[in-house]
């Protein structure tokens, strides 16, 4: 009896040549009843986790199955975890049909899943405020993923177009996602009158903020350089940015470990720029991170590598995982979306259920097929979404 039964346990290919070998026998030996004992109970306890797609809409439907596929690969070669994706068909061919853009007991839905896998929402032959509040921001808000956190990272083989930036990018931003500028409040009357007017109500609780500066500054608490910048506009927004800073300033009293400054929006954009190295977390509103967000995606390389992570970070909910781009109408039905920004989202993903192993292994095998020159033409490539995909699965392959 040369095989051991633990050898079989993370190795599916051998593990099953393993059980026809035994189960072809007319006897088994003690060896053989604790290699099918072993194998059972692994089965058993291995991790398991249920995921709903949204695809939505454009290259939402491009980048989520391609990620579909990567993890998919990722579950069958490591053997670690299961993992089923659930298709979920919201989005605006969804409410063409239906006169809705999800389900009437769509959170209901969504509270049966570990996490959501999410690609974009928007039309050309919708109002953006229809499909955005139709979809996207009817699942933040009532399921309070407050927390939206973008990693901005060069990635090897992208450029960064900043010579201030010599050795790239790294940075954590965190956006409020459940109040401020995007709080939905606000009206119009007199419509189409000369006199018309309409009001956008910013809203910021005390409650509201405190809890995104407590999760920023355990962020920036759990990165080396223990680094926060607190944005703000409280030179001209003279009520809820000066609660925000008064919160800032409050909560960082408990963090004395982490070095952190205020700065206003719009200077921001210039230190981003001019320098890079001196900001490592960043905290700011819902508008304001935005569209800093944006900015720090297009100086790592491309929006097409910017992921981000919607938190409830009580894990009542499901948290939310898509890429920071929408669903881009130039190029939807091409073939040349960006996949990396999905597969980051995935990754991260997969550390909020648990597996942060598995995710870091995705991780170099997407940073390895960067490095190799294969990417699609944001990047400055000249790969397709599927040829991204099949040498990030030929990458996992060789982890098995
Ligand atoms: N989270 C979301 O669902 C979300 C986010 C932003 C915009 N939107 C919606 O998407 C629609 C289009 O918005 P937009 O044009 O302002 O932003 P967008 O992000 O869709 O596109 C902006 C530009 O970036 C490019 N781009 C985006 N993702 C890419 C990728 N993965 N690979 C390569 N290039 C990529 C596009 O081709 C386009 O030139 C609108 O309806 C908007 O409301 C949705």
């Amino acid at each position: 009896m040369g095989l051991r039964p633990l050898h079989f346990c993370f190795l599916e290919r051998h593990t099953l040549q393993a059980i026809v070998i035994r189960a072809g026998r007319l006897s088994f030996d003690f060896d053989d009843i604790l290699f099918f004992h072993t194998y059972f109970l692994n089965m058993a306890s291995k991790n398991s986790y249920r995921i709903a797609s949204v695809p939505g809409d454009g290259i939402g439907t491009e980048v989520v199955s391609a990620t579909i596929q990567v993890v998919e690969k990722l579950a069958k070669t490591l053997g670690t975890f299961k993992i089923d994706f659930e298709h979920i068909p919201w989005g605006t061919e969804y409410y063409k049909q239906t006169g809705r853009y999800v389900s009437e007991d769509y959170l209901d839905t969504l509270r049966k899943y570990d996490a959501v896998l999410f690609g974009a929402v928007g039309s050309p032959d919708v109002p953006d405020h229809i499909s955005l509040w139709g979809l996207l921001l009817a699942i933040r808000g009532p399921l309070q993923l407050y927390a939206n956190v973008r990693p901005v990272r060069t990635f090897p083989g992208t450029k960064c177009p900043l010579n201030t930036a010599t050795d790239g990018i790294d940075w954590m931003l965190v956006r409020e996602n459940s109040e401020g500028e995007y709080a939905g409040q606000g009206g119009r009357s007199h419509v189409g009158q000369q006199w018309e007017v309409a009001t956008e109500v910013a809203v910021f609780t005390r409650v509201g903020v405190e809890r995104i500066m407590r999760f920023a500054f355990e962020t920036a608490r759990s990165r080396p350089r223990k680094l926060l910048t607190v944005v703000t506009k409280s030179n001209s927004m003279r009520n809820g940015m000066v609660l925000w800073d008064e919160v800032a300033a409050t909560v960082a009293n408990d963090f004395p470990d982490v070095k952190w400054d205020k700065m206003l929006v719009d200077a921001m954009t210039v230190r981003m720029v001019a320098k890079p190295g001196s900001i490592d977390t960043i905290v700011g509103t819902n508008l304001h991170m935005d569209i800093l967000s944006d900015l720090a995606a297009a100086l790592a390389g491309s929006i097409g590598v910017a992921p981000s992570s919607n938190l409830d970070p009580t894990r009542k909910n499901p948290s939310l995982f898509e890429p920071v781009h929408g669903s881009a109408f130039d190029i939807t039905g091409k073939g040349v979306a960006n996949p990396v920004a999905t597969f980051w989202s995935a990754a991260e993903m997969l550390i909020w259920i648990g597996e942060k192993d598995a995710a870091s292994k995705l991780m170099g095998c997407v940073e390895r097929v960067c490095a190799a020159g294969i990417l699609t033409p944001d990047l400055g490539g000249t790969s397709d979404t599927q040829g991204v995909v099949d040498a990030v699965c030929l990458e996992v392959e060789k982890l098995g």
